[in-house]
C-alpha cells in the first residue's frame, strides 16, 4: 500500500501508517515522473484521504469450472439470496490466505502462464484466438488458469465512520466481482473501463479487519490481442466527508478568445449521510507554477437530501492564459473545496489545460490555431516482462521513447487508456485518441462509454473520442445509427471534443456519416479520392503502415519466423512506412496518421500467426521498446529539425565476403555519403520522405553513413564488424529513482565484443541478480518467438540486447543489478532509491 500525500496524518496514525505517510510523501515528490501523483505546488493537504492499494495483496488462481478449486464460489447459491453470507469463504476476513502469493498491483497473472499452442488447427474462416492472445494458456480451454482471486485488508479505521468511502479501479481484466467482508459491493464486466465501488455500508469501523476480495474471471476475451488478466491498473481507496465531490464529479472546460480564457466549472456534490445537509463550494485556480491566479469565493449553500447529488456551475476568467500544446504542456490546477458551516470538509484537485483544437477537411488539424500534423502511434497496453501491468514509470518511459521518435499523438487501441498514461500525456504534451471498447448501444456499452468520458474529459491530452474500430456493421445504416448514438452521448458528456471511428471500409456512408473525423485504417492511398468526394470532411489515418519486422534481422526466414527490418514487409491490407507517410505528408487536409503500432505487443503474431510467434511484429519498437530500423525513418521525417542518418543492416556477414549486401540509410540530411573502410561509395541526394539504398560488396570492417546539409557534415552513423561476445554493458534510462515501491528503471543489456562494439547477432544466455533496495519485475528481449519466462532471473539476449525492469522495493538505499553470461565478463549497474 502507498499512502498518497493527501492521506492526513491523523488518519494515518489511526491506521498505524504514520511511518509510511511521512516517508512516502517526499519520495513521491522526488522525480518528475512521480510528481504527477503529488499535489501541485501551492496546494495544501486535503481533508479527504486517498490510499493507493498497491502492496499487501494476496493472489491465488481459482477455477472456472470446478467449485472445489474456486474457493466454493457458487456452491451455496447464497450470493444473490442472502447478501454477505456464504458466497465463498475467501471473501471473509478470517479466511486463511497465507498460502496465496504476495503480489503488487498493478498485476497481470496471464504473463506468468505457460504457453499452449493449439492442439488442432483452427478452421480457416475462424479467427485464431489462441494466436490472437499470444498462445498463453488462458481462456475457456484453461479453466484452471482463467479465474484469479485477490485479497487485501482495507486500511479503514474508526475515523472513517460516517464518511463516504469508495474504491476506484482504473481497470481489471475482466468480469470482476468486488466483495467487502463477504458482501458483493460492485464490479465490472468490462476489462477496460474504470469503475467505482461504494463500500461504506459493508465496513466494520470498530477495529475489525476489513476484507476486500476480488474474483476476476478472464475466461472470455474482449479483443484479438493479448489482454492480460487481473488488477492491471491502479486501485485507490478514498475516504471523504459525507458531503463531498464524488469521483469524476468535476468537469472543467475552457474557451479561448481575444480577451483570454473563460473557464466553466461543473461540480457535483454528493451527500452520503443519512440526514440532509448544506454545503458551499469554493474554487481556486493555480497556474502551472502553483500561484493562485483566480478564485471563486464560497458560494451560496446548497442543500442536499440524504443520498442526493446536485451539480453546480461556476465560471471564471483568465485574462492571459498559458496555453497547453504538445510543445508547451502547461497544466493548471483547479482546487475545489467543500465547506460545511464555514469549515473545509473536502478538497479535490483537478488538473486541466487550456487549448483550442480544430479539425478541418481542408487545412487539417490545429492546436491553438496553429497547424499540427498528427504524427501518431497506436498502442496496446503491454510491455516485455510485465504484460499489461505497466508501472507508471514504464508508461512514462514508453511515452518518452515514442516522443523521441518524433510522435506527438497516441491512439489507445482499442480501449480507454490508463489514467496514469493520461497524466503523463498531459504533462509531456502527447496527444491522445481515447477509444471505447464496444461499438454498440446496449446498456453495458453505453455505460463503458460514459465511464471513459467521465473519467477522462479533463485531460487536455485527449483530442478525440473514438467510438469504434473496424466494426462488422461500420458501412451500413445500422452502423451509422449505432455510431450516431455513441457520438450523441459523447457530445452530451463532453461538448468540447470531436469524435472519430476507425474504419477499414465503407467510408462513403455508414458510421463515417455519424462521426466528425473519419478514420481510415490502412488504404491510405484511397484517402485523396475520398476527399474529393467528401470535400471539407476531416479525415485521419486511424491506423497506418502495419509494417512487420523483427528487430535487428535483415533476411526473411519463414521457418524461423523472422521478418527482415527493411521497410518492405507488410500484410496485404497494409503498406510500408514510406508509402503511407508520403501520402499524408503531401496533403495538408489529412490531419495525420497513427502507425500500427509504436510498440510490438503480445498476440496477433502476424505474419506467421503460428506458435512460436507469440507477439506481434508491427511495432516501430519491439516489445521492450528497443527501436527497429523504421523508428529512424519516422524520426528522420517527423523531427526534421534534428539532423539524422541511420544505417542498416549490421555489419557482421562472415562467409558472405564479396557478396552484395543491401544497405539502407534513413535520414533527413540533404545528401548522404556511404563510406566502407575509409573508401567512399559515393554521395546521393536523400529523397524527401524517402530513404537511400546501396548494394555493397561485403568486406568486414566499418561502414559509415555521413549526412551533409549545405555541404557540411551534419550527422553520421556507422556499423562495425564485431568480434566474439566478450562482455556485457548495462545502461538505464535513470539510475536515481524514488523509493516509493513503484518507480521503475528500464535497464538495457548489450552483448559487446572486446572492443566495446555491440554484437548485434548475439543471443547469449544471461543471468540476472539483484542486491539491495529493489526487485526485478520482468525481463524481455524483444524476440517475437521467445517463449522464455518473463519473470525470473534468466533470459537470452536477442540480436545483442535484453531488458530488465528494476523496481523500487519501497525502501531508500542502493541496489546493484549484476548480469552474467558464461565466458563473458559480468556487468553491474548501481541504482539509487531516494526517500
Ligand atoms: C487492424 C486492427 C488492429 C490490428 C491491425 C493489424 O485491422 O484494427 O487491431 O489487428 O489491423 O494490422
Amino acid at each position: 500500500m502507498t499512502i498518497s500525500p493527501s492521506t492526513d496524518r491523523r488518519t494515518a496514525l489511526a491506521l498505524g501508517l504514520a511511518g509510511l505517510a511521512t516517508s512516502a510523501a517526499p519520495a513521491l515528490a522526488a522525480t518528475a515522473r512521480t510528481a504527477l501523483t503529488t499535489p501541485p505546488p501551492g496546494a495544501a493537504a486535503s481533508p479527504r484521504r486517498r490510499v493507493r492499494l498497491a502492496d499487501g495483496w494476496r493472489f491465488a488462481l481459482g477455477h472456472a469450472a470446478d467449485m472445489d478449486r474456486d474457493f466454493d464460489f457458487g456452491r451455496y447459491q447464497r450470493t444473490y439470496a442472502k447478501p454477505g453470507f456464504d458466497v465463498s469463504p475467501a471473501t471473509q476476513p478470517d479466511f486463511d490466505d497465507s498460502a496465496w502469493a504476495s503480489v503488487r498491483v498493478p498485476h497481470d497473472w496471464a504473463v506468468e502462464l505457460p504457453y499452449a499452442p493449439p492442439k488442432a488447427p483452427v478452421p480457416k474462416d475462424k479467427e485464431d484466438m489462441a494466436a490472437g492472445h499470444g498462445f498463453r494458456a488462458i481462456g475457456r480451454d484453461f479453466p484452471q488458469n482463467s479465474v484469479g482471486w485477490y485479497r487485501c485488508k482495507l486500511p479503514v479505521g474508526a475515523g472513517d465512520k460516517g464518511r463516504a468511502i469508495w474504491l476506484e479501479f482504473d481497470g481489471v481484466f475482466r468480469d470482476c466481482k468486488v466483495f467487502v467482508n463477504g458482501y458483493e459491493a460492485g464490479g465490472s464486466a468490462s476489462g477496460y473501463a474504470p469503475f467505482r465501488v461504494d463500500i461504506a455500508d459493508f465496513l466494520d469501523y470498530d477495529g475489525g479487519p476489513n476484507q476486500l476480495t476480488l474474483r476476476v474471471d478472464a475466461s472470455l476475451g474482449e479483443g484479438w490481442f493479448y489482454e492480460g488478466a487481473g488488477i492491471y491498473r491502479h486501485v485507490d481507496l478514498v475516504s471523504a466527508a459525507p458531503i463531498h465531490v464524488p469521483q469524476w464529479g468535476t468537469c472543467v472546460r475552457s474557451t479561448v478568445d481575444g480577451s483570454g480564457a473563460q473557464i466553466a466549472i461543473a461540480t457535483t456534490l454528493a451527500n452520503a449521510a443519512e440526514v440532509a445537509g448544506t454545503a458551499q463550494l469554493r474554487h481556486r485556480v493555480l497556474a502551472p507554477d502553483g500561484r493562485e491566479v483566480a478564485a471563486i469565493a464560497a458560494q451560496p449553500a446548497a442543500t442536499l437530501a440524504p443520498g442526493a447529488q446536485t451539480t453546480l456551475d461556476h465560471a471564471l476568467a483568465l485574462p492571459a492564459p498559458q496555453l497547453w500544446s504538445p510543445e508547451t504542456p502547461r497544466l493548471y490546477t483547479l482546487e475545489t473545496s467543500v465547506l460545511v458551516d464555514g469549515q473545509e470538509v473536502d478538497r479535490t484537485q483537478t488538473r486541466f489545460g487550456i487549448r483550442t483544437l480544430s479539425f478541418d477537411g481542408t487545412h487539417g488539424f490545429a492546436v491553438n490555431g496553429k497547424p499540427v500534423k498528427l504524427l501518431g502511434v497506436c498502442n496496446h497496453q503491454d510491455h516485455a516482462g510485465v504484460g499489461t501491468a505497466i508501472p507508471d514509470a514504464l508508461h512514462a518511459w514508453r511515452v518518452a521513447q515514442t516522443q523521441s521518435m518524433g510522435a506527438n499523438a497516441w491512439r489507445s487501441a482499442h480501449n480507454p487508456p490508463a489514467q496514469a498514461l493520461l497524466d503523463i500525456c498531459d504533462a509531456t504534451g502527447m496527444m491522445m485518441v481515447a477509444e471505447t471498447r464496444l461499438n454498440t448501444t446496449n446498456p453495458e456499452a453505453m455505460d463503458e462509454l460514459d465511464r471513459m468520458i467521465l473519467s477522462s474529459r479533463n485531460h487536455p491530452a485527449i483530442i478525440l473520442w473514438s467510438v469504434g474500430n473496424e466494426e462488422g456493421h461500420q458501412g451500413t445504416e445500422r452502423g451509422r445509427r449505432i455510431s450516431a448514438q455513441l457520438v450523441a452521448r459523447c457530445k452530451q458528456l463532453d461538448p468540447t471534443r470531436l469524435t472519430t471511428q476507425a474504419m477499414d471500409k465503407g467510408w462513403d456512408g455508414g458510421a463515417a456519416d455519424a462521426v466528425d473525423v473519419v478514420g481510415f485504417n490502412y488504404r491510405t492511398d484511397k484517402i485523396p479520392a475520398w476527399r474529393q468526394r467528401h470535400p471539407g470532411k476531416p479525415v485521419i489515418g486511424t491506423e497506418t503502415a502495419s509494417t512487420v519486422a523483427t528487430r535487428g534481422a535483415y533476411a526473411n526466414d519463414a521457418a524461423a519466423h523472422v521478418v527482415r527490418a527493411y521497410d518492405t514487409e507488410h500484410p496485404w491490407w497494409a503498406s510500408t512506412a514510406e508509402e503511407w507517410w508520403q501520402i499524408v505528408a503531401a496533403e495538408p487536409g489529412i490531419a495525420g496518421g497513427f502507425i500500427w503500432t509504436g510498440f510490438d505487443y503480445r498476440g496477433e503474431p502476424t505474419p506467421y500467426a503460428q506458435f512460436p510467434s507469440v507477439s506481434s511484429y508491427f511495432g516501430a519498437m519491439d516489445l521492450c521498446g528497443f527501436p527497429k530500423d523504421n523508428y529512424y525513418y519516422y524520426r528522420a521525417w517527423w523531427r526534421r529539425d534534428a539532423p539524422l542518418v541511420h544505417l542498416l543492416p549490421h555489419w557482421n556477414w562472415a562467409g558472405r565476403e564479396g557478396q552484395p549486401i543491401e544497405v539502407w540509410v534513413h535520414g533527413n540530411c540533404a545528401e548522404v555519403e556511404l563510406v566502407l573502410n575509409g573508401r567512399s561509395l559515393g554521395r546521393k541526394a536523400m529523397p524527401r520522405n524517402g530513404h537511400l539504398a546501396w548494394m555493397v560488396p561485403y568486406a568486414p570492417g566499418r561502414i559509415e553513413a555521413r549526412g551533409y546539409n549545405q555541404g557540411r557534415l551534419a550527422a553520421r552513423d556507422s556499423r562495425v564488424t564485431a568480434g566474439r561476445p566478450a562482455a556485457l554493458r548495462l545502461s538505464a534510462d535513470r539510475t536515481r529513482l524514488a523509493a516509493d515501491g513503484g518507480d521503475t528503471a528500464a535497464v538495457q543489456v548489450e552483448v559487446i565484443d572486446a572492443a566495446g562494439n555491440l554484437v548485434s547477432t548475439a543471443d547469449t544466455a544471461l543471468g540476472f541478480s539483484l542486491s539491495g533496495a529493489a526487485r526485478i519485475i520482468g525481463l524481455g528481449n524483444g524476440n517475437p518467438t521467445s517463449t522464455e519466462p518473463d519473470k525470473g532471473h534468466a533470459r537470452r539476449a536477442f540480436n545483442g540486447l535484453a531488458q530488465a525492469l528494476v523496481q523500487s522495493a519501497g525502501a531508500a538505499g542502493a541496489a546493484r543489478l549484476t548480469v552474467t553470461a558464461a565466458g563473458l565478463a559480468p556487468a553491474s549497474l548501481d541504482l539509487f532509491f531516494h526517500a
